[in-house]
């Protein structure tokens, strides 16, 4: 019965219940996670399928989360694309060489997604098997703009004012940088169907770092491109930390679903994206370090406001590694059990 629940909504039928995961629901506040963190480093992890397809099922297990999503990082397209990418204990991505100019686009390919990422199919594949059914399979990427931001930044930013400056300063290389990342993700988003994903979504992390007129021509150009090249393969999720101004144009762009962060109103983001598009979203991520009762005050507010017409529960953001487990699992359970109020069924 819940083994369809976030296809079903995506897709605008009616649930019993709103489904729930959570994003980077993979990762460093599971005991289970830093375990296999000492044995091995972070793009082994990625790359062995075996150790891609425990990790991805530790938080179905242990948290009861209704989708799994591929344990991988968004950095693996860069990296298929020619560039050195560092994961930096305490410190985050770093890539020494990063685009500066033009010519630096030379270093670049589009390449075989099958040659050079391949192992994330095989890891998908392999997930697929082992979750027989039990929830739907996320798949994702970086949205072009914030792949762009690492490959130029170089590493992480609050900012990222090297990568906005190269946009204004050097449109031209750019757009031919963006489009290159663009068809790379198409290609590797159609693989990631092919071998099991059964939805995917598009993680542009920095586009709220822009201006409206900005984002249309630096992110959603792109990202438009991308949804209409998946659209008959599976459902997609837009996710543009910030990018509440571009709520519509993004709900325009024939997504299923839009993701949205703690900073926008439901009623507004319904308002903006009407009512033939998931929300997704919006809990504050650092809510759950707050005590229990308070997450399941907070938790039962979020689903109330959303209803339980196309809505997906999930936090605003990614979880933080300080997040204690047992309060990953009150809200996943909070949403449960209060998405499935009578009040709301009227909503
Ligand atoms: O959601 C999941 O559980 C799947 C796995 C996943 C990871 N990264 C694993 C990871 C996903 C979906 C991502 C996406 C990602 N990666 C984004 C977009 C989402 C977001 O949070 O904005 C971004 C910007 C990145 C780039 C990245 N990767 C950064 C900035 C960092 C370091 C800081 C951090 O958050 O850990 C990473 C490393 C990374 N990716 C880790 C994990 C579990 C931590 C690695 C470790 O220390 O074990």
């Amino acid at each position: 019965m819940t083994k369809h629940l976030i296809l079903d909504v995506l897709t605008g039928q009616k649930t019993l219940r709103t489904p729930v995961w959570m994003m980077r629901q993979a990762g460093r506040y599971l005991p289970d996670y830093m375990v296999l963190r000492k044995q091995y480093s972070f793009f082994e992890r990625c790359q062995t399928p075996e150790l891609v397809c425990e990790i991805t099922l530790q938080p179905v297990d242990q948290i009861g989360v209704d989708a799994a999503i591929i344990f991988s990082d968004i950095l693996v397209v860069p990296q298929a694309m020619g560039l050195e990418v560092q994961m930096v204990e305490s410190k985050g991505p770093l890539l020494p060489d990063p685009i500066k100019d033009m010519s630096d686009l030379k270093r670049l390919t589009t390449p075989s997604v099958e040659d050079t990422l391949g192992y994330v199919a095989k890891a998908l594949t392999l997930t697929k098997k082992e979750l027989s059914g039990r929830v739907p399979l996320i798949g994702f990427a970086g949205a072009p703009w914030t792949l762009l931001c690492y490959m130029v930044e170089g590493k992480g930013s609050k900012t990222f004012d090297k990568a906005k400056a190269f946009c204004y300063t050097q449109p031209e290389a750019a757009h031919k940088l963006l489009q290159m990342i663009t068809d790379t993700t198409i290609a590797y988003l159609k693989m990631q169907v092919k071998a099991g994903a059964d939805l995917v979504q598009l993680f542009d992390s920095w586009g709220g770092l822009l201006s409206p007129s900005d984002f249309e021509a630096f992110s959603l150009y792109y990202m438009r491109q991308i949804v209409a090249a998946l659209k008959e393969d599976c459902p997609v999720i837009l996710f543009a930390k910030g990018a509440w101004f571009a709520l519509k144009d993004m709900s325009e762009t024939g997504a299923n679903g839009i993701g949205i962060d703690w900073c926008v109103p439901p009623q507004y983001a319904r308002q903006q994206v009407g009512k033939h598009v998931t929300l997704q979203g919006n809990f504050d991520p650092t809510w759950l370090l707050a005590p229990i009762p308070q997450i399941r005050s907070k938790v039962k507010h979020m689903v109330q406001h959303f209803g339980n017409d196309r809505y997906i529960a999930n936090l605003g953001h990614g979880i933080l590694p300080n997040t204690p487990v047992t309060h990953a699992k009150a809200f996943v359970e909070a949403v449960k059990e209060y998405s499935e109020s009578p009040i709301l069924e009227t909503v």
